[in-house]
């Protein structure tokens, strides 16, 4: 077993790692911070996203309303950078856990789909439950008049990016299938959510500043019901004083050690 860098000491992941393996059930919620070894963008950090946009103009309904081209211009730009990361070293771990252990839930407040495709290379059977995507998919367009959802092109062709997306079947403008401020979570994906939390020993939160709701109640539910909650994340939040392990480290570096055969 590697030793992570960083404020972790073997002692701290030796601990997690027994009470992880002690455990009945895990329910992992991960936030932008799983994804930023992959270059993906987290929101709040030091080059986050809401340091240099603001997100009432980019990722609220009144936003889209008020001008969609410019909605549609930054859910473009973010689909080309996602388009080019891949699952980090963090991704893998988890999936390869999730096979060995499959009664495992992961909820992401991510839209990048990078545990679906970390799944998919760690080859995580039918047998897992899919990943739980509190936020939608940055590659998901949804009608916003009929509400037909389809996969969003990876590999959009410049010329035809200029116009505002329409639904082929009633031609009303198509959004990102993605949750905004201001709007209710997808209903069964949350109670899918509160449920794993409930029924789990263990919520390991992995990248979350936990600041923004219902998401970050999520490892409450699991301390409520008697559960414990490890906390992987190279700064303090406000869930680290009920972690009962933080583990200040990055996620691609640490998941590989605490979740490691
Ligand atoms: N490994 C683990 N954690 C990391 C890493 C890393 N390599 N790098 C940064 N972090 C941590 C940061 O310390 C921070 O606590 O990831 C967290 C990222 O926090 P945010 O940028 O606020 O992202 P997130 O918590 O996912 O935001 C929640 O807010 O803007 C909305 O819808 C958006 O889903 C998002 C939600």
């Amino acid at each position: 077993m590697g030793r992570p860098s960083g404020l972790v000491t073997t002692q701290e992941v030796q601990a997690a790692r027994g009470m992880l393996d002690a455990a009945r059930r895990v329910v992992v919620v991960t936030g932008a911070g799983m994804s930023a070894e992959s270059g993906v963008p987290t929101f709040r950090g030091e080059d986050g996203l809401w340091k240099s946009h603001r997100p009432e103009e980019l990722a609220t309904p009144g936003a889209f309303q008020h001008d969609p081209q410019l909605v549609w211009e930054w859910y473009r730009w973010r689909r080309g950078l996602v388009a080019a990361c891949e699952p980090n070293p963090g991704h893998r771990a988890l999936s390869a856990f999730r096979r060995r252990h499959p009664e495992t839930t992961v909820v992401t407040q991510n839209v990048d789909g990078l545990h679906q495709e970390a799944d998919r290379l760690e080859e995580v059977g039918p047998s897992v439950s899919p990943v739980l995507e509190l936020h939608g998919r940055l590659f998901g367009d949804r009608c916003q008049g009929c509400h037909r959802r389809t996969e969003a092109v990876r590999t959009p062709d410049p010329d035809l990016e200029a116009a505002l997306p329409r639904c082929d079947e009633c031609g009303d403008l198509l959004r990102p299938d993605v949750v905004w401020f201001g709007e209710g979570l997808p209903r069964s994906v949350l109670e899918t959510a509160v449920d794993a939390a409930r029924t789990a020993d263990i919520c390991l939160v992995v990248g979350t500043s936990a600041r923004v709701q219902p998401a970050a109640s999520l490892p409450l539910a699991t301390t409520g019901a008697g559960g414990t909650i490890i906390e992987v994340n190279p700064s303090p939040t406000p869930l680290s004083r009920r972690a009962r392990v933080t583990l200040r480290a990055p996620a691609g570096e640490l998941l590989p050690v605490l979740l490691g055969p």
